[in-house]
């Protein structure tokens, strides 16, 4: 592998599936060496297998991203194993166990969904800025949504408060570290095929319902958010910091 990311050392979170994988994969083929993390060490591997099949370079790091020493660890590890970091793809989140309205939410699942969602965004964030300070460089691209940017009546207030609150979040550290030469950004996409949507793409009708909320009349491929990830994190968007990036089919251009 060789590309634009040559010596460069990239760090995924959720890095066994869905975006996580297509984006580890995509930096890996820049050439980046890439530290994969994620709580789930089987589907780890798997993302791990898919980098080196490739001629990539990777370690695999377990990281609950619930849990603050868990994530602290991990990217002290990650450091003394390649040197730097460079890039960070903050992908790990989850979506609510069942829909529900606000009355009938469960607090549990909602303080799971904002604490995985939001609260590990801020701590990786945490410990990725205090080693792009020393470097005096480095992008980090989180992960927001569409229901970062808008809202959805659908019974996930918990992932459409999270994930507004990374886009805040994500202007916020954006304005922090912007004259020392670290970016930062966000990424919104619409429905994209990844495991977390399993449970509406079993389900044909209902596919093709959402597909036509989007006006391409079709939901994303993960490929298609690593793309945008890459190009935030390349010398190509070097202006750019403090944006929340719609990757939709022109769902929130409605
Ligand atoms: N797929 C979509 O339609 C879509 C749309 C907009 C935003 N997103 C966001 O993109 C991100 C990635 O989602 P995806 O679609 O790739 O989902 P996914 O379910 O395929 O992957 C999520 C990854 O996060 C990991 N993870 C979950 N809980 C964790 C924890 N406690 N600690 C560490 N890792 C944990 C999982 O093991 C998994 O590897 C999420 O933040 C999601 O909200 C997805």
């Amino acid at each position: 592998m060789g590309g634009q990311f040559d010596g460069k050392v990239a760090l995924v979170t959720g890095g066994g599936s869905g975006l996580g994988r297509s984006s580890a994969l995509a930096f890996a083929r820049e050439g980046a060496r890439v530290v994969v993390s994620d709580v789930n060490m089987d589907i780890g591997e798997e993302t791990v297998n898919m980098i080196q099949d490739a001629n990539g370079e990777c370690i695999l790091l377990q990281a609950d991203m619930l849990e603050a020493t868990d994530i602290e660890e991990m990217m002290g590890k990650g450091v003394d194993a390649y040197g730097r970091l460079d890039y960070a793809f903050n992908s790990a989140g989850v979506g609510p166990a069942k829909s529900a309205r606000i009355d009938e939410c469960s607090i549990k699942d909602w303080d799971r969904v904002v604490n995985i969602n939001l609260r590990s965004v801020f701590l990786c964030m945490k410990y990725e800025l205090r080693q792009m300070l020393k470097q005096g460089s480095g992008v980090i691209v989180n992960v927001a949504s569409i229901y970062g940017l808008v809202g959805h009546g659908g019974g996930g207030s918990s992932y459409t408060s999270s994930k507004h609150a990374v886009v805040g979040l994500t202007k916020t550290a954006a304005l922090e570290y912007a004259k020392e030469g670290i970016r930062v950004n966000a990424v919104c996409p619409g429905y994209t095929r990844t495991p977390l949507i399993q449970g509406l793409l079993d389900n044909p009708e209902k596919t093709a319902e959402v597909e036509s909320w989007h006006p391409m009349g079709r939901l994303g491929w993960p490929e298609e958010i690593s793309e945008v990830v890459v190009w935030l994190c390349s010398d190509a968007a070097s202006f750019v910091t403090g944006h929340a990036m719609a990757v939709d089919g022109g769902y929130v251009a409605q």
